[in-house]
């Protein structure tokens, strides 16, 4: 019996809900069960697999584990982690444990119970749609991601910060109405929340750093926008502190400080940036300094970035001094990735330089992105969401702090990056290959 045969079993049992068929219709669909790693390669001959075959073969086995060694007598090991091989995708528990376990998880939540919260990020839209998506929200997911609704544009009040400028001018208006259905879903699940994002130098209203808060005002100076931030800081944390205490369990403080392309002779983030205007190029270590100070103790504070695989050493290095003073808990690697990106060896040595400098690692926006809405081209992104999560649950088997993953939205019609069909279930909810290979199902191909 297959894994989406057994599901199907299970489904029988609780009731059938209709996504249990859909994920073993995907299975016979997509996976045909026996067929294995050559089969997806031939059928996919010129496309993404091969590019991925080509990327394989670029790092052999032993150069894999050279690198593996180097990277792990580099670090600090403060975590504790044990030795062990995290490249071998199934290198942690044996292929049948695995296989078993997956096909009696319920979902995704149930199959990672052990490991790590798994995620999910989702708009108001979702909300007011609750009925085609709350079944499998809750079958999977133990914690949300607001998409949008706690970033600043989202909870700063510009009406009420104008109209009472004397009271306002360090200390802006907030108010929580658009995070409300996100909160109250999650309340009622049982679910915690991933606060995204404090300060960012995108979805901030440029009104917030100027004069009289108004879009073409001045830009006031460092010690006025200092005083702003942690007011702002102040509020938001203290609110949810107050009001939904335990509710928050990981804050992105910062997002996407650190750029190579758009940022100072330090790498920091300059374009488009007006904190980096107003306050300076230690904007982001202050952003911490506020956050420690009004943070609960169940909150941990995360650095939030994308393409940590390539930015793995300015992060660490830019963060430091946070981090040495205690103000800091984690690295939150977005993951948005593609089918020709490496997992296994990339993404997973980034992932573990992190961890052995004593970071928590999160991954907090995963979706992987293909070229083409093709069956063989779903049938690879299911391998490379096997392979990421198998990545993520070896390194915590063997002891690193990986402590969440979170899917950047629910299908491929509500994603950011809709032409890349980069979700786990299509427009119509059913299940993709990418679902399957979360699930760790016999019927996705390893890598
Ligand atoms: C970044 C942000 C997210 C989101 C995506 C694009 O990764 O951190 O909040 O805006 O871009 O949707």
């Amino acid at each position: 019996m297959s894994a989406g045969e057994k599901n199907l079993d299970r489904g029988r049992k609780f009731g059938m809900k209709k996504w249990f068929f859909a994920v073993m219709t995907a299975a016979l669909l997509f996976g045909l069960g026996a067929c294995g790693q050559e089969e997806g390669k031939d059928s996919e001959s010129g496309g993404d697999t091969q590019m991925e075959g080509t990327q394989t073969e670029q790092v052999s086995s032993s150069q894999r584990d050279g690198a593996d060694l180097e990277g792990g007598s580099e670090g600090t090991g403060t975590s504790g982690a044990g030795e062990g091989d995290s490249l071998s995708a199934g290198g942690a528990v044996s292929e049948e444990s695995l296989q078993d376990e997956a096909s009696q998880a319920l979902g995704l939540a149930e199959l990672y119970q052990e490991n790590f919260s798994v995620g999910i990020a989702l708009p108001n839209y979702v909300f007011s749609h609750i009925e085609e998506y709350q079944q499998v929200i809750v079958d999977n997911f133990n914690s949300i991601t607001c998409e949008n609704e706690m970033k600043p544009d989202s909870l700063l009040d510009k009406k009420a910060s104008q109209a009472d400028l004397e009271n306002t001018y360090l200390h802006a208006a907030v108010h929580f109405d658009n995070c409300m259905p996100a909160v109250e879903f999650a309340l009622e699940h049982d679910m915690k929340m991933r606060f995204h994002t404090l300060v960012w130098y995108s979805q901030t209203p440029k009104w917030f750093f100027t004069e009289d808060y108004t879009d073409d005002g001045e830009l006031v100076g460092r010690e006025t926008m200092l005083a702003r931030m942690e007011n702002y800081i102040a509020d938001v944390l203290g609110y949810f502190q107050e009001n939904y205490p335990g509710l928050i369990y990981a804050v992105d403080v910062v997002n996407e400080a650190f750029d190579i392309g758009n940022g100072d002779e330090n790498g920091i983030r300059m374009k488009d940036n007006r904190w980096y205007d107003t306050v300076g190029d230690d904007f982001y270590y202050h952003a911490f300094v506020f956050a420690r100070k009004y943070a609960s103790e169940d909150m941990k504070l995360f650095y939030n970035d994308y393409g940590c695989m390539y930015k793995t050493e300015l992060i660490l290095e830019r963060l430091k001094q946070a981090k040495e003073e205690g103000l800091i808990d984690g690295i939150g690697m977005q993951s948005h990735l593609s089918v020709s990106d490496d997992i296994r060896f990339n993404f997973m040595l980034a992932a573990k330089a992190f961890c052995e400098e004593g970071y928590e690692v999160q991954a907090t926006e995963l979706d992987i992105g293909v070229k083409e809405s093709s069956k063989a081209a779903f049938r690879t992104q299911g391998s490379k969401y096997k392979s990421f999560f198998r990545v993520m649950r070896n390194l915590q088997e063997e002891g690193w702090p990986i402590t969440n993953v979170t899917v950047w939205g629910l299908n491929d019609a509500l994603s950011w990056r809709k032409d890349e069909f980069a979700l786990m279930f299509d427009e119509d909810m059913e299940p993709k290959p990418a679902y399957l290979g979360a699930m760790l199902d016999e019927s996705v191909w390893d890598e």
